[in-house]
């Protein structure tokens, strides 16, 4: 099928997302033919360049990251520059002349897909929205991509959604959580509905409970504009983390299709127990790296990472690392503890889903221990189910767990896209399916929020831990109180 001809208008489109994600995405595409020829990359910022201004950073900051070997890649890789348009608009002001030179671009062109991509910060999101109407940009063929965070809790994520929702049709509306374009994590759902053999044992008679894991090695540098006022809970928990215990928790869909899929997500978030008042501060942890050594190399802490802005009260307050015991209360999931935790500067990347199942309800061999499923995202994506197995020997029978292990590097030949790559397609075809759904997001904020409240009103400060180290004690003792430990890295 040839692609259609499409404008994609990024705002923040110098931004680092765009620099770093959107645009090697886009590229990678490009190369791969998924583009039309005529289909032009719009980027809008405050920055006051032209064309060729641009296309000079874009050729500096991202030809680095992508392939540009040779002369046939060379050719692709201007064809690829020559998509490219900047036009400078502010949102906060109220000057017309952006709108005017955007509105210039777009004319004669309205048969095209029209995608706004805002890669801004969520109080833009409004404004962005009714100036483009204002100004006669929105077509009955545009669309609009929201980055995530949508808001900073329930109440704003409900405005931002009604302003939104004023100028562009739900179905318009694509709010994206990167974690549902990673080929893993879609797999997830390979895993569990296209195989047989889990789903009897997937519920509380056989699982003993779950943990999901987000641990990334990087800090903050740089960040604190950001960071200060997200911290762990709204920037990886809200969004990522909950998405991917939906995928986990949901039951099976009756169609792979836009509706079905997101419905029974939906279900999941509702089904959520809330923590609140004092129950806070039993199922949750909080904490803030300190000075450490992370990968071999000393780091600074938190307060002290290199930034244009000196700490504040709010950097001393927020959460780099968040840790909590969640429960699904439904009849599959009933008294099946989720443990999810999330931080930055741990002692190594990973990104995993472990399934614990309960121990043989009869044990007839010493040293039995009960299975596991290990879906690691990344990275060496793969899964690994844990088995008992006997040791080779004629004495006494031995037990040892072994790993049956599918890598996806060993299995899969081929370069595995980039979650951009997959979700900026779909918002070109219109399948909002990996997207999150209005009353998705705000089912997760209506959980989260309770939580914020109560860390907010606290007087005290998040639990540190040296950079480079798995977390503050409390998240040991958040799982140690049952008898669990944290599954680490093997
Ligand atoms: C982003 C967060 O959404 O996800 C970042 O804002 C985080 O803080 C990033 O580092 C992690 O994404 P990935 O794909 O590297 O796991």
């Amino acid at each position: 099928e040839t692609p259609h001809p499409a404008d994609l208008i990024v705002f923040g489109g110098t931004g680092d997302l765009s620099m770093r994600k959107l645009l090697p995405a886009l590229y990678h595409c490009d190369r791969d033919g998924l583009l039309a020829r005529e289909t032009r990359i719009i980027a809008l910022s405050r920055g006051g360049l032209d064309d060729a201004d641009f296309r000079g950073k874009v050729d500096a900051q991202v030809r680095g990251s992508v392939p540009v070997d040779g002369p046939a890649e060379q050719e692709l890789w201007q064809r690829f520059l020559a998509r490219l348009h900047h036009v400078t608009i502010d949102v906060t002001g109220e000057d017309p002349t952006g709108w005017t030179r955007l509105g210039e671009l777009l004319a004669g062109h309205e048969e095209r897909d029209r995608v706004f991509y805002l890669a801004s910060p969520p109080m833009t999101f409004g404004p962005f929205c009714r100036q483009a109407h204002r100004a006669g940009l929105v077509t009955p063929a545009s669309r609009v991509v929201l980055e995530k965070p949508l808001g900073r809790d329930l109440a704003s994520a409900q405005a931002i959604n009604d302003e939104v929702g004023a100028i562009f049709h739900e179905r318009q509306i694509f709010r994206i959580d990167h974690y549902l374009g990673k080929e893993t994590v879609q797999n997830l759902l390979v895993l569990r509905f296209a195989n047989a053999f889990l789903e009897p044992i997937w519920n509380s008679l056989w699982i003993d409970h779950v943990q999901i894991t987000v641990a990334e090695t990087v800090g903050t540098p740089g960040r604190r504009g950001y960071y200060d006022h997200a911290g762990a809970l709204r920037d990886m928990v809200q969004n990522h983390l909950l998405q991917l215990l939906c995928l986990v928790a949901m039951e099976a869909p009756a169609r792979n299709d836009r509706e079905s899929i997101r419905d029974e997500k939906v279900k999941v978030l509702q089904a959520l127990r809330p923590i609140a008042g004092s129950e806070v501060d039993r199922f949750t942890v909080r904490g803030q790296y300190t000075a450490g050594v992370c990968g071999g190399v000393p780091v600074p802490g938190y307060l002290d990472e290199p930034d244009s802005k000196p700490p504040t009260e709010a950097s001393h307050r927020v959460e780099t690392f968040a840790a909590i015991r969640a429960e699904v209360k439904n009849w599959r999931w009933a008294g099946v503890p989720f443990y999810l935790r999330t931080g930055k500067r741990m002692p190594y990347r990973c990104s995993e889903i472990v399934v614990q199942f309960k121990d043989v309800p009869h044990s007839i061999f010493p040293g039995s221990a009960p299975n596991r499923l290990v879906l690691r995202l990344q990275p060496s994506e793969g899964i690994r189910l844990h088995i008992m197995a006997k040791e080779p020997g004629a004495g006494e029978v031995a037990l040892k767990p072994v790993p049956l292990s599918l890598s996806f590097a060993d299995t899969f030949t081929g370069r595995v896209p980039d979650a951009y790559e997959r979700l900026l397609m779909d918002v070109l075809a219109g399948n909002p399916t990996l997207f999150m759904r209005r009353d998705e997001v705000e089912a997760a904020w209506r959980w989260i929020d309770p939580i914020l409240t109560e860390w907010e009103s606290q007087s005290m400060l998040p639990e540190p831990y040296p950079a480079g180290t798995p977390g503050p004690a409390g998240a040991h003792e958040l799982v140690g109180r049952s008898g669990r430990t944290w599954h680490d890295e093997d």
